[in-house]
């Protein structure tokens, strides 16, 4: 035990050393828009961001894959170089000491981007980090929300449709009734629509038994859908369909077993990690890890 603990705490001393010779921490690659989301023909910045502790910097480099398109070298004159890269257009004023802005972005220019820092004399520390970037288009249109018929009563089956414009990548569309999500078994997924560019439309729909809870208790059912693309986009569609006898549910005559349902309920089933600290909770599984544990501290201490 004790010549592995002196091998140990020499090791981390070491490491402790090492790292603080190396002048040169916190490499860190963020973008303008944040999260590496940039719209087709519009601008993105990447900064790169570092902490030399105060040891001169040698250069700053940019690569796109394993290709390097831009490079920052204060020392040298002129002090920025860029490397030809198809379809990559960088604005030049915008483009200095730690940071590139690429303009008119296209698909093509989607990818991994990563950014080389390196302190010069004496340590020569270099230190390398990526970040993905996406290139959406947005669609172009809202989303729209459809149901089959104005007027529904408990015990119809409702049927509605969400629609996007098309966008690339397509939209993720998501149902609610009166704001609560819609069970997965209760949607379809119609195919996207391509077109050119793959660009894509999405579709869904929603074919459902309505039940009373269903109801407002101004006998309105609300069909929400919401669209959204990664960070970059989300919109909302609403239709709300009444009942046809529009009265108030609660001062109709309703089967008892109805009638106890009216409480309007999540649809969606417990979610997983509830399901785990259930599981947990409950006896057996309890005493077995309190059993693991007491053997683990056993085993460690004698
Ligand atoms: C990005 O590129 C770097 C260098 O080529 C590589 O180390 C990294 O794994 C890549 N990341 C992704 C997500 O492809
Ligand atoms: C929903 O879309 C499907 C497929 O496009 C179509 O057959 C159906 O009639 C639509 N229903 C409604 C309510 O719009
Ligand atoms: C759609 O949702 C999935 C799962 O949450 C996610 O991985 C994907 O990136 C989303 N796509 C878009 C276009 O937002
Ligand atoms: C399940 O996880 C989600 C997200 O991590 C959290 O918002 C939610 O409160 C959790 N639910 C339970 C029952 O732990």
């Amino acid at each position: 035990m004790q010549p592995t603990l002196c091998l140990a705490g020499v090791a981390f001393f070491a490491l402790l050393t090492v790292q603080g010779g190396l002048a040169l921490k916190d490499v860190r690659l963020v973008t303008r828009p944040g999260n590496g989301v940039v719209r087709r023909g519009s601008a993105i910045t990447l900064i790169c961001e570092y902490d030399l502790e105060g040891a001169p910097l040698y250069s700053v480099k940019w690569y796109r894959g394993n290709r390097e398109f831009f490079r920052h070298v204060p020392n040298e004159t002129p002090s920025t170089e860029m490397f030809p890269f198809q379809g990559l257009n960088i604005d030049r004023e915008q483009s200095h000491d730690n940071k590139v802005q690429l303009v008119d972005v296209g698909f093509n220019l989607a990818g991994n981007y990563s950014c080389e820092v390196s302190a010069d004399a004496p340590s020569f520390s270099t230190d390398f980090v990526s970040h993905y970037i996406t290139v959406v288009a947005l669609p172009d249109k809202r989303p729209v929300v459809t149901a089959e018929r104005p007027d529904y009563e408990v015990g119809d089956v409702l049927r509605a449709n969400c629609t996007s414009g098309i966008s690339r990548p397509s939209a993720n569309l998501t149902f609610y009734i009166n704001d609560v999500p819609v069970s997965a078994d209760d949607v379809r997924h119609f195919p996207a629509r391509l077109t050119t560019d793959l660009m894509e439309s999405s579709q869904i729909g929603l074919v459902l038994t309505l039940r009373p809870f269903h109801f407002t208790s101004q006998s309105r059912v609300t069909i929400r859908c919401d669209a959204t693309i990664l960070n970059a986009y989300a919109e909302t569609a609403k239709v709300t369909v009444k009942s046809r006898l529009d009265v108030p549910l609660h001062a109709r005559d309703l089967p008892v077993s109805s009638a106890a349902a009216i409480e309007p309920k999540p649809e969606r089933v417990t979610s997983p990690n509830r399901t785990g600290s259930a599981l947990l909770a409950s006896g057996p599984f309890w005493r077995a890890n309190l059993v693991m544990w007491v053997a683990l501290v056993l085993v460690v201490c004698s």
